[in-house]
């Protein structure tokens, strides 16, 4: 969701943040504005629409401030304006603010601050916000009462408000000198060379800075030139741990692909086996994983799981849940994370809560595991990036370690968290009744995925070809079974999210109870038709679809023969080891539908009204 940087140092602030918003832009966004303070006063520059038109205006104005703030903004409250992009100002003229997040109480505030005399240009809860912080900024000098006026009035702001908030705060009075602080929204701080950044995600900071201090919930950090320090809002000190990001700048480029998801498509060999690296047991009959704090004994005790996740991450858990009754034959229970939170769901004492999210950031993610803890569940975490919110807040947890995502739709953390999946079931599985054989047969398969993967890749120019002649489709339909049925969902969720084409999913059988209805010549159904003892039954969906002269595009096992003349389109994939065919059927999908959207001419890397995590309700 929108991005927030920040710079205090001896360079001028306005291009080292323009450059960081650039690198923020795939989180999703719709507009972008930077303000630095110089010469007594605030200059600025905010424009709806993409970085590079407000990075123009503000090459215009000629920003010379070494103190600066910036923000690409996902709307929430008021429509995407000039107006309402950030920074904002207070009336009075003496602060500017970005927010990322929602003020939840920001009507009555903004009442009472209208009575005060306090004017408003936006429709934006952050508005508020900002004269918020000038109000109680204007009592500290009548109050005089020692401490940092700018922290203080910061501070007491933020203590009348509810919601959620990353926000980062620059004063007339204070050049320099940055306030930010963070409540459920992302916030990092850079520690450079003779100058601190600030950031809501590590790729806006990392060309500068390896080092980082990753705020906590109810902490601000005070910014000067010379150093920093970091309070709670209760006015406790926190002694801040400095962390070093292990990914290099290189991880965070395009390194000659045409787009990030290209580029990510393309590396889940190399991602596969960075998620393996170093989790099988020396026996080679079972995983192993070194953050889960809870020892062989306790997850013998465990008689159920339940896991939460959003989007993608969603469709990861339910292969998860096939594979851990298949393999572990323990009862698993998925649910999305936003309804998790209020559905008051019954849980046993005995269960295991999962949640899994690739940024780790994700509002109802992050409220799920909350809820979980408030209970008394432990709660682990399947996550990929390190320091986020949920890997900091769960009880343990395993990281996926595939290198920043930046692409907006999901693939090679997709991989990463069926992989991690299997691997939870096989690790469960050998705990109770998978014997040495099966599991050792599982492991080798498992290491066999980045060659088979490798393999698929190959067949890429086919895979175009095919999207070439269908990337005119209005609708789409996408069919699997088992385990395949949540790639069937994910497909139709990927094809949506970067082509703009309607597409559902559905368990293959599932069709015949209304979503044929909606076969015509023009809409094509993608079958995922592995080998296997369904493979009639899928065949026969694939029938009933082709007596409607609908296109049939099959995703079927190398070797497997399907009737003649039933498949307009067939794509191969290798035959493979149950616990792996997710894995393997997501990539042709995932080509698919990244190959359509770019015969379409979309902005894949950047799809409209999408965010890469989505950090309000
Ligand atoms: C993926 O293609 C989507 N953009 C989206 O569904 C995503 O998976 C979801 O928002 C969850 O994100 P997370 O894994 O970072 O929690
Ligand atoms: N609620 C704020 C707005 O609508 C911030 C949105 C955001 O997180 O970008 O301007």
């Amino acid at each position: 969701m929108c991005g927030i940087v920040g710079y205090v140092g001896q360079q001028k602030a306005a291009s080292i943040i323009v450059e960081a918003l650039r690198r923020l832009e795939y989180r999703g966004y719709d507009s972008a504005g930077v303000a630095v303070l110089q010469d007594g006063g605030i200059a600025f520059a905010k424009k709806a629409g993409r970085v590079e038109v407000m990075a123009k205006v503000a090459a215009q104005r000629h920003f010379t401030g070494t103190t600066g703030i910036g923000h690409t903004r996902w709307a929430t409250h008021g429509g995407v304006t000039d107006a309402n992009a950030h920074p904002h100002i207070s009336s009075d003229g003496k602060f500017a603010l970005i927010h990322n997040g929602v003020i939840e109480n920001y009507s009555q505030i903004k009442k009472f601050l209208l009575t005060k005399g306090y004017t408003f240009l936006s429709e934006t809860d952050t508005e508020v916000l900002c004269n918020l912080v000038a109000y109680h900024y204007a009592k500290e000098i009548a109050d005089n009462n020692g401490h940092n006026r700018l922290l203080e009035s910061v501070r007491k702001a933020l203590r009348h408000v509810e919601g959620t908030y990353g926000i980062a705060v620059l004063c007339v009075d204070f050049p320099g000198e940055m306030v930010a602080a963070r409540k459920a929204s992302p916030l990092i701080l850079g520690v450079g060379d003779g100058e601190y950044l600030l950031a809501s995600d590590a790729s806006a900071l990392i060309s500068r800075t390896r080092n980082v201090v990753y705020l906590k919930d109810g902490e601000l950090v005070h910014v000067t030139t010379a150093n920093f320090s970091i309070i709670t809002l209760d006015q406790a000190d926190v002694s801040p741990v400095v962390d070093r990001i292990t990914w290099s700048i290189a991880d965070a480029e395009l390194n000659g692909y045409g787009t990030f998801m290209e580029k990510e498509i393309f590396e889940q060999p190399q991602a596969l086996e960075n998620t393996m690296r170093g989790r099988f047991a020396e026996d080679g009959s079972t995983a192993q994983f070194g953050g889960l704090n809870l020892s062989a004994a306790e997850f013998r005790q465990v008689d159920r799981l339940a896991f939460c996740a959003c989007g993608t991450a969603w469709h990861a858990c339910l292969v998860a849940e096939h594979l851990i009754e298949r393999f572990a034959r323990l009862p698993v229970e998925v649910d999305y994370a936003s309804e998790f939170r209020y559905r008051n769901s019954p849980l046993d004492r005995r269960t295991l809560f999962f949640v899994m999210s690739q940024s780790g950031e994700t509002i109802d993610t992050l409220g799920a595991l909350r809820e979980a803890k408030r209970t008394g569940y432990r709660v682990l975490a399947i996550n990929n990036v390190v320091g986020s919110s949920i890997a900091r807040e769960a009880d343990g947890g395993i990281y996926q370690h595939v290198g920043p995502e930046i692409g907006v739709a999901s693939t090679k953390a997709f991989t990463s968290q069926l992989l991690l999946g299997a691997m939870v079931a096989l690790y469960l599985g050998r705990l109770r009744d998978m014997s040495f054989n099966d599991g050792v047969q599982y492991v080798e398969a498992l290491k066999g995925v980045p060659d088979l993967v490798r393999q698929i890749l190959k067949g890429a120019p086919h895979i175009q070809a095919v999207a070439k002649r269908y990337a005119k489709a209005t609708d789409f339909l996408f069919l699997g079974r088992l385990s395949l049925f949540p790639i069937a969902l994910e497909g139709a969720l990927k094809l949506k999210e970067i082509s703009y084409i309607h597409a559902e999913g559905y368990p293959a059988a599932e069709i015949k109870h209304g979503p044929i209805a909606l076969i015509t010549d023009k809409c094509p159904s993608v079958f995922l038709v592995p080998k296997g003892e369904i493979f009639n039954k899928i065949v026969s969906s694939m029938q009933e679809i082709k007596a409607r002269k609908g296109p049939v595009i099959a995703i079927a096992t190398e070797g497997s023969e399907l009737p003649p003349g039933l498949a307009d389109e067939v794509i191969r994939i290798p035959d493979c080891h149950e616990a792996v065919l997710p894995i393997v059927a997501s990539i042709p999908v995932q080509l698919l539908s990244y190959y359509i959207a770019l015969e379409r001419g979309c902005d894949v890397d950047k799809p409209r009204n999408l965010a890469k995590s989505v950090t309000v309700e």
